[in-house]
């Protein structure tokens, strides 16, 4: 018997279906006119890009770019599959590729093509060798790099600073605020709230710093102040934006982790100072330490804060704290956050071992958590970001964003029922009788015009089964059309939860239902 093949999602991906979109249309609507009263505008972004744009953004040592990510080669079309043509063959396509450009030029790649026709002439000078000598030719084939390696995002922050230089935004009216929604790709271990196909509604605003105050990216004093009010805008968005939803148990952790300064007389501050300090201190407890931990002190020990390992919880409250060795300019800019906050009413939760998984923030790094999520409850994280359009080749700008997770949000107004997920009908339209049909037909039309939800059965019912499917769908009334309602021009309309019911002159259905339905 033929085997079947039974498809599914792919782990961690997952189908979202009605009635459920509908709040996803909302969460995104909601964004939208929340994000626009604060002067962002939409940008949309590619779901892929090089790989080495989020490794030198995000940083090539965190778990997201590290281990997370989905990478794949962009090979160029045209080039033979080795194993299909003779080796000689395939060597002078290569060759010819590299060339023309069509593959890149890379040391790797030279390098591989003189192994290459090294093994073609020892394929044609020794018969005897012939099998052996063909293997490694292969082999050598297929490690040549065909194409740009590019990976699907696993967030978009790179991609904004990306887009801004390559549009030169810096030459628009500074700053520019811009937001975007769509999915995120990591391979991390799926979970409740966790998946491998996520969604985010972000927002970032970027500035280019004039260059009289270009000093500003390394840590000048004089903009702490307006820096630390556009990180207290940007925050107090997204916290009005999650009341707007509904969203409840909604938490706000802020801290600073400093600027990495130059060294003063030798001697390293800020932030580098701190990390040097954790690392001392760290080295000492290395053995109480989770293998995790013990790798992180090495490649990023600020990660080791991180830690939800309960017996590491102990050792890490006595760790050196960042706050504790923050520059003026940056405890400045920390102090004035706070104000800022204060002055838009927005609560916070001070948590200095909050340094998040991305290299490139300073100073302002902040996360929102949410009820009804379990362990994966961060619903939103962000924080400055100054220096990564520099570091991507752009000009010294000043950045600041976070990303909210919408997965997470609508689970969470599910579970606390601030999100029914309930499509419903307005109305149900139960007809019986040719001409009927032709009244309920117009009377859809004219009440889908007038924005209501109508269910249209396509086929007749008797009134009894008709009234059975629209409770099923939800519905809220009934419009009930037999040839007494045709004949008279009175419709009659049946409210579903009470099963109170009226007649109704056609040309007042639209307004009657309007009003019902506001109650
Ligand atoms: P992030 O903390 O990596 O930051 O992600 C932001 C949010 O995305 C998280 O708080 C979480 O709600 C959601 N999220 C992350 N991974 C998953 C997953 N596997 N499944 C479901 N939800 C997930 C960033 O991505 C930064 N780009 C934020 C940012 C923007 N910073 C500055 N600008």
């Amino acid at each position: 018997m033929a085997n079947k093949t039974k498809f599914q999602a792919i782990k961690g991906t997952r189908d979202l279906l009605p009635p459920e979109t509908e709040l996803w249309n909302r969460v995104e609507q909601t964004a939208r006119e929340v994000f626009g009263t604060y002067g962002f505008g939409e940008i949309r972004l590619p779901i892929f890009e090089a790989t080495e744009l989020f490794a030198r953004a995000v940083g090539g040592e965190t778990d997201i770019v590290s281990k997370e990510m989905y990478t794949f080669e962009d090979k160029p079309s045209g080039l033979p599959d080795p194993s299909e043509v003779p080796p000689s063959d395939y060597t002078d396509a290569v060759k010819h590729a590299i060339k023309t450009g069509q593959i890149p030029a890379t040391v790797k790649n030279r390098n591989t093509v003189a192994v290459l026709e090294f093994q073609l002439a020892n394929l044609e000078a020794r018969p005897e060798e012939q099998e052996r000598a063909y293997l490694i030719w292969s082999h050598m084939a297929g490690g040549l790099q065909l194409g740009e390696e590019v990976s699907l995002r696993p967030e978009a922050t790179a991609s904004v600073c990306r887009a801004y230089i390559e549009h030169g935004m810096h030459a628009l009216a500074q700053p520019v605020k811009l937001y975007y929604m769509g999915p995120m790709f990591r391979r991390e271990r799926p979970q409740k709230g966790r998946y491998r196909q996520f969604y985010q509604i972000g927002a970032e605003v970027l500035e280019t710093v004039q260059p009289a105050s270009a000093k500003a990216t390394a840590g000048g004093a004089k903009d702490a102040p307006k820096d630390a009010a556009v990180d207290a805008e940007v925050i107090e968005m997204v916290m009005t934006y999650f009341a707007r939803l509904g969203l409840e148990g909604v938490q706000l952790d802020i801290n600073s982790i400093g600027h990495s300064a130059p060294a003063v007389d030798g001697k390293n501050v800020c932030r580098r100072g701190y990390v040097e300090k954790l690392k001392a201190a760290l080295e000492k407890v290395k053995d109480k330490l989770g293998a995790d931990s013990q790798r992180r002190i090495e490649t990023n020990p600020l990660r080791v804060l991180d830690s939800k390992l309960e017996s590491e919880q102990g050792i890490i409250e006595k760790l050196p704290r960042i706050g504790d060795h923050l520059c003026a300019e940056c405890a400045k800019h920390y102090a004035e956050l706070k104000r800022q906050l204060d002055l838009r009413g927005v609560a916070y939760k001070e948590n200095w071992r909050l340094v998040r998984g991305l290299d490139y923030y300073m100073r302002t790094t902040f996360e929102i958590t949410a009820r009804g999520l379990g362990s994966q409850n961060a619903v939103c994280g962000g924080g400055r970001y100054d220096g990564l359009v520099q570091l991507l080749e752009g000009p010294p700008t000043k950045g600041v964003g976070f990303a909210i997770g919408e997965d997470r949000v609508v689970l969470s107004l599910l579970e606390t029922k601030n999100g029914s997920a309930a499509q419903g009908r307005d109305v149900y339209i139960a007809w019986m009788g040719e001409e009927a049909q032709a009244t309920a037909i117009r009377a859809a039309r004219d009440l889908r015009q007038a924005g209501f939800r109508v269910e249209l059965p396509p086929v007749e019912q008797k009134f009894g089964k008709a009234l059975g499917q629209a409770d099923k769908l939800g519905a809220r009334y009934a419009l009930i059309l037999g040839e007494d309602e045709i004949s008279t021009e009175q419709w009659t309309v049946k409210r579903l939860a009470d099963s109170k019911q009226e007649k109704i002159a056609k040309a007042e259905l639209v307004e009657f239902l309007k009003r019902e339905l506001m109650k």
